[in-house]
């Protein structure tokens, strides 16, 4: 049996209301699930092998909820326009480059090394319509030893030629995918993956929705990111009532785990539909920042208990860095707050730091938390370049992380307990 103690300073949150923290403790895990968390080391855990890192922070690793692969060397380009002007210039052209198996190992291993790098140890992940760079992504992510849902995108019709799939073979390759990567890792899984309904035919999406429901695999897509998308949609669909019907007609809406990205311009109904079917919203405030989107109301969801993670949205999103996303989800909700909704209370930074770990966590299981049985996913942060010499609070470090730290704080990752060297 696999054992490990690691003792330092630990914080997390197991509920979003406040911040646990436990100075100077041990966190023993066994076969990489947490055991429990203790002041002194009983009698039965003094022969585990143990990793001191006194002084420094033990943080849950943290969880990208959504991201697009392919679209890693387009960040920080054409961030002047708007969702669909920005996928017909920036994203679907660079998509099309996958076709090439040499260029898509170069831009994933650039990805999976930052990943590895700002402490991301579970993402949920697009890659483009090709199917033997999705499988090339899987390998690397499995190699890497982070843990991942991977899914091949889905599109027939709206795109450019060359994105255009037969829709036939689109869901042949994809349950080629599935059928082959189902049970072939304990950390990277499939994802179905129709890229959102615009882009995705009816026949497409009954077909993926039987893929999901037969083979019980999760989905993800993207839900009322942007005004014009929400009424092209309607023009599309005039025979169901909102967007949220669309996918849950065709078996694509919380049969089976899924996570919807954006959710900015949902009805209150829709929402109710959410936290009926448990589908999850993967807020991403950089990408609705930058493409003029919105600000979702984050606030609506979760009082409403539609589970929430927070997601960089790779390159509508321009930072790939969870706690800068955590901030950028505060700093969006006091906007909000602000300009438009005086009920609609901010975020605290306790209910931000939940989102980046266990809120998008519970998608991959017990993840994201130090409770029993969660796996030990964590991260060690040396924050002694962030304090100024000052004497702090458990509570005031990790602020101060979430706020001012980086990737250069983080100088250990572990994943179900395994410590995680930097990819190749
Ligand atoms: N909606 C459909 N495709 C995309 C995408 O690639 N990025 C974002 N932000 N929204 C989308
Ligand atoms: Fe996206």
């Amino acid at each position: 049996m696999a054992k490990i103690v690691l003792k330092g300073d630990i914080v997390f949150t197991s509920n979003k209301d406040r911040f646990e923290t436990y100075e100077d403790y041990y966190i023993v895990a066994e076969n990489g699930k947490v055991v429990g968390i203790y002041e002194e080391l009983a009698d039965e855990y003094k022969n585990y092998p143990i990793k001191d890192y006194t002084g420094k922070m033990i943080i849950p690793g943290f969880v990208d909820l959504h991201l697009h692969a392919p679209q890693y060397p387009n960040r920080g380009l054409g961030l002047d326009k708007e969702l669909i002007p920005w996928l017909n210039t920036y994203t679907f052209p660079e998509e099309s480059k996958y076709r090439d198996i040499e260029y898509a190992k170069k831009v994933y291993s650039n990805l999976i090394k930052d990943l590895w790098r700002v402490g991301t140890t579970r993402s949920v992940i697009f890659s483009s319509i090709h199917r033997e760079s999705t499988k090339l992504l899987m390998d690397m992510l499995m190699d890497s030893g982070l843990g991942a849902y991977v899914g091949k995108v889905n599109m027939d019709r709206n795109t450019t030629p060359e994105l255009t799939e037969d829709t036939q073979r689109s869901i042949v390759e994809t349950e080629e995918i599935i059928l082959e990567y189902k049970d072939k890792s304990n950390l990277v899984k499939p994802i179905i993956t129709p890229r959102f309904v615009p882009t995705c035919s009816v026949e497409l999406m009954k077909g993926l929705g039987k893929l999901a429901i037969n083979n019980g695999i999760p989905v993800q897509s993207h839900l009322s990111e942007n005004v014009s998308e929400v009424e092209w949609v309607k023009e599309l669909h005039p025979e169901l009532p909102d967007y949220v019907s669309v996918y849950n007609e065709y078996g694509l809406f919380g049969q089976t785990n899924t996570i919807m990205a954006h959710c900015i311009y949902n009805t209150e109904n829709e929402i109710d539909i959410m936290a009926r079917n448990g589908v999850f919203a993967a807020h991403c405030p950089y990408s609705n920042y930058n493409l003029s989107s919105g600000i979702m109301p984050v606030r609506k969801f979760l009082d409403k208990k539609v589970p929430v993670g927070l997601g960089s949205d790779i390159s509508g999103g321009n930072n790939l860095s969870i706690p800068s996303v955590m901030v950028a989800a505060i700093q969006a909700s006091k906007i909000k707050w602000l300009e438009t909704d005086k009920k609609l209370q901010p975020l605290t930074s306790s209910e931000a730091f939940f989102l980046g770990t266990k809120g998008g966590g519970i998608f991959f299981g017990k993840v994201g938390s130090f409770e029993e049985g969660y796996d030990l996913d964590a991260l060690i942060i040396d924050d002694s370049s962030l304090m100024c010499g000052n004497e702090l609070s458990l509570e005031e470090r990790i602020q101060k992380f979430m706020y001012i730290g980086d990737d250069r704080n983080i100088i250990h990752r572990y994943v179900r307990g395994n410590e995680v060297s930097e990819p190749k």
